[in-house]
């Protein structure tokens, strides 16, 4: 059995307010936050950088799972490694020919490298990051097409998640665009362990509600 993780996104979160928004997340129950990284070129948006995981981190000891949505991951590395990022999830679409050498890096700044993969991308295109000598520990499966909070959950990306956890019976399998209380089921069948969800968490009265439903789901 896998462990459930749940980790609100804090794109949903109120940046200005960063530190407390994390740590409110944490008291409602929260075991890792995770921090959409967009360069306004691999998606159409633009986020934050490591400057904010490193402001970020010194209020926190929380686990900082970082999903770089850049075209070129490798480039950041090493700051997110000195900023304290937990977690790099890099994205398979602008990684295929050098993974060996980004995940390698990745570990060599201590932090646990994660692939992710859009929902045009079939998953058969990550199974060589998950062989080898340095293999990917998580995968992120995207439910919506990457660059947004609040879009609708992509009921067949499911497939994927089947096909992964089949394949991988212990892997960390992670779910990332539309989840909440009326998705998770969904996801969790299918075989997913780490949830993200911002919308749905920190638009609910009762965030905390919503942390605890998506767990029960997860370990059902
Ligand atoms: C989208 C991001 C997601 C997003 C999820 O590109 O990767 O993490 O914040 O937000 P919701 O849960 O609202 O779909
Ligand atoms: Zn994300």
């Amino acid at each position: 059995m896998v462990e459930a993780k749940i980790a609100p996104s804090m794109l949903s979160s109120d940046f200005a307010n960063l530190a407390s928004e994390a740590e409110r997340m944490l008291t409602f129950g929260a075991d890792w936050l995770h921090m959409d990284i967009m360069d306004g070129h691999f998606v159409p948006n633009l986020t934050i950088g490591a400057p904010v995981i490193e402001s970020l981190r010194k209020h926190t000891k929380a686990y900082l799972d970082c999903h770089l949505m850049v075209t070129n991951p490798l480039d950041y590395v090493d700051q997110f490694g000195k900023a304290g990022a937990s977690g790099f999830t890099f994205h398979v679409e602008v990684s295929k020919d050098n993974w060996p050498e980004l995940v390698k890096q990745i570990k060599s700044k201590g932090m646990r490298p994660g692939v992710a993969l859009k929902p045009g991308t079939p998953i058969e295109e990550v199974f060589p990051l998950l062989e080898g000598e340095h293999p990917v520990e998580m995968v992120l499966v995207m439910t919506v097409e990457p660059g947004f909070g609040g879009q609708k959950f992509m009921p067949d990306m499911m497939n994927k998640v089947r096909t992964l956890r089949e394949k991988y019976p212990t892997l960390d399998i992670e779910v990332d665009g539309g989840l909440g209380p009326s998705t998770i089921d969904a996801a969790a069948a299918a075989g997913a362990n780490c949830i993200v969800a911002g919308s749905s968490v920190f638009g609910a009265p009762e965030p905390a509600q919503v942390i605890s439903l998506l767990r029960t789901s997860v370990n059902k």
